[in-house]
């Protein structure tokens, strides 16, 4: 079934992205796939989601060769690297692939989280930030976090992307803040104190 997916997403991914973009991809799809069976999820949809999740990130609102709102224009402006998350299901949609449940909603959230994510969702969110070649100092210990806890794991990538962005005096779209605060409401206080040791 992995086979066909890949068959069925290659001609996309190979006009869309760059070789080294894809290779991304296709990691992010392998480390979601495992995390899917770990975890008793839709394995397909996983990978599936890996492969298509940064289709959009080459393009901008002038190049993209799809019709958007002028509020996801307004996302380019003030948060590029969230744009192509948001504008992605769409165009993805018009595209010659039929999306498994859950994928289009789990690439929406992929870059920013959000609040009620999916378990499909939380996988993609973590995938992207634990496949193999990531260089955070933390990847590893938020892999073994993913294995034992999804939702911890979870909870460690947003509070990652909030702590870099601070660093690096960016702002912080309301999707990580809701995804943040989310998340501490589905574990309580006292379990995201010792997850702040993994950030
Ligand atoms: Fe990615």
């Amino acid at each position: 079934m992995i086979h066909a997916l890949d068959l069925e997403a290659q001609p996309l991914l190979s006009r869309y992205l760059s070789p080294s973009r894809l290779a991304h991809s296709q990691r992010v799809a392998h480390t979601a796939y495992e995390l899917a069976i770990h975890w008793n999820l839709d394995s397909q949809a996983a990978y599936q989601a890996g492969l298509l999740h940064d289709l959009a990130k080459p393009f901008s609102p002038s190049t993209l060769p799809h019709s958007i709102s002028d509020s996801l224009t307004d996302v380019w402006e003030s948060y590029p690297a969230v744009w192509h998350a948001l504008v992605g299901p769409a165009w993805i949609n018009s595209l010659p692939i039929t999306p498994l449940e859950g994928v289009l909603e789990a690439i929406y959230w992929h870059t920013t989280g959000g609040d009620c994510m999916s378990c499909l969702t939380q996988v993609l969110f973590v995938a992207d930030y634990i496949e193999p070649q990531r260089p955070f100092g933390n990847r590893q210990m938020i892999a073994e976090l993913a294995q034992s806890n999804l939702q911890h794991a979870t909870l460690a990538v947003v509070g990652s992307s909030i702590h870099d962005l601070l660093r690096r005096g960016l702002p912080i779209h309301p999707f990580t803040i809701d995804c943040y605060n989310w998340v501490c409401g589905q574990l309580g206080v006292s379990v995201s104190k010792s997850i702040i040791e993994v950030i």
